[in-house]
């Protein structure tokens, strides 16, 4: 579905992104993860049009996108949610996904947030596909209420909603459950399943390991702007360079992967195994932070047991 090929983007000398090739294949959940500023979201930016490699190519649907500005990207059927939380929360959750829908498309946040005419054309249209997106993840019914008022999964919920209302092919998630407790978690994992099975392709960043091996097909690895490895959970998990990637940025006083905010268990469990064989420490913190073995499948735990 999405091929890029030698893709990289320089920020003075630092190779944010550097010659990577991989590919994202229609229908499935694709995860990227890496240590703490290993490129993944700018790797997002690149493919989503906000940022313009500075080598490389990137193919959708058997289309150049490459040089394409980010609304056209977002034409083309892809959409994407922010690391950061950008919903409006004293504006109801409609208007939110409303806003999603128009930035996305052709009016741009000012004609969205002034009301223009340009803008009021295309209400209607923004209203049923936001409410649309509302139905797919789950909050139609509180279509009404100030986004503020939800829950932190609920406002998480909206951001996809926001990304969802353009009607995309493939979907870019940047640390989906950043931030969630372990329910919270529990319950955007089975959304965004059923998003896959309702036909959509997902492709996320996400530190948190449970997360990403009880729902990823596969799994790109990147460290220090390049990728450094690719396959399934269970091939990734126990692949030398991998585990090196993640103990050495450990080492380091690095973190096994959060983004500065409350989610601290998963590399308490790193630092915990710390010792423990190297090819355990991945796999320990799946199993030390499943949220709850009963709901979450860890099929992929038994090549390691
Ligand atoms: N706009 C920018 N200007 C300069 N440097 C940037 C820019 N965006 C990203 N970088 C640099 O690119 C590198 C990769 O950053 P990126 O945000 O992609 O990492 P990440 O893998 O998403 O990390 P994290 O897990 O912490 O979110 C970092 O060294 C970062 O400082
Ligand atoms: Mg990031």
């Amino acid at each position: 579905m999405l091929d890029v090929k030698g893709l990289g983007i320089r920020f003075g000398g630092n190779h944010a992104v550097q010659n990577v090739t991989a590919s994202i294949e229609a229908g499935k959940i694709t995860a990227i993860i890496g240590p703490n500023g290993a490129g993944k979201s700018t790797f997002f930016n690149l493919i989503s049009g906000f940022y313009q490699p500075t080598s490389g190519s990137i193919e959708f649907l058997g289309q150049d996108i490459t040089r394409l500005p980010t609304h056209d990207v977002v034409g083309r059927g892809i959409a994407r949610t922010f690391q950061t939380t950008t919903i409006y929360k004293e504006l109801s959750v409609l208007d939110n996904a409303m806003i999603g829908h128009r930035v996305r498309t052709r009016a741009g946040l000012w004609d969205a947030l002034l009301r223009t005419g340009r803008e009021r054309r295309d209400e209607q249209e923004s209203r049923a596909g936001g409410m649309a997106a509302l139905e797919r993840v789950g909050l139609a019914a509180q279509a009404h209420l100030p986004a503020g008022a939800l829950t932190q999964e609920g406002q998480k919920r909206v951001g996809i909603a926001m990304a969802l209302s353009s009607d995309p092919k493939l979907l870019l998630l940047d640390e989906p459950a950043a931030g969630m407790n372990p329910e919270e978690t529990v319950n955007l994992m089975a959304l965004i399943r059923e998003l896959v099975t309702g036909g959509l392709t997902v492709a996320l960043v996400e530190h948190k390991m449970s997360l990403v091996m009880g729902l990823a097909d596969e799994i790109l690895v990147m460290h220090h702007g390049q990728k450094i490895a690719e396959g399934t959970p269970a091939q990734v998990s126990r692949d030398p360079a991998v585990i090196e990637a993640y103990l050495g940025s450990h080492a380091h006083g690095g973190q096994m992967g959060q983004s500065g905010n409350a989610d601290a268990p998963e590399p308490a469990a790193v630092q915990g195994n710390r010792g423990a064989g190297a090819d355990s420490v991945i796999v320990a913190s799946i199993q030390d932070n499943a949220p709850d073995p009963a709901t979450v499948p860890l099929t992929k735990d038994s090549d390691h047991a």
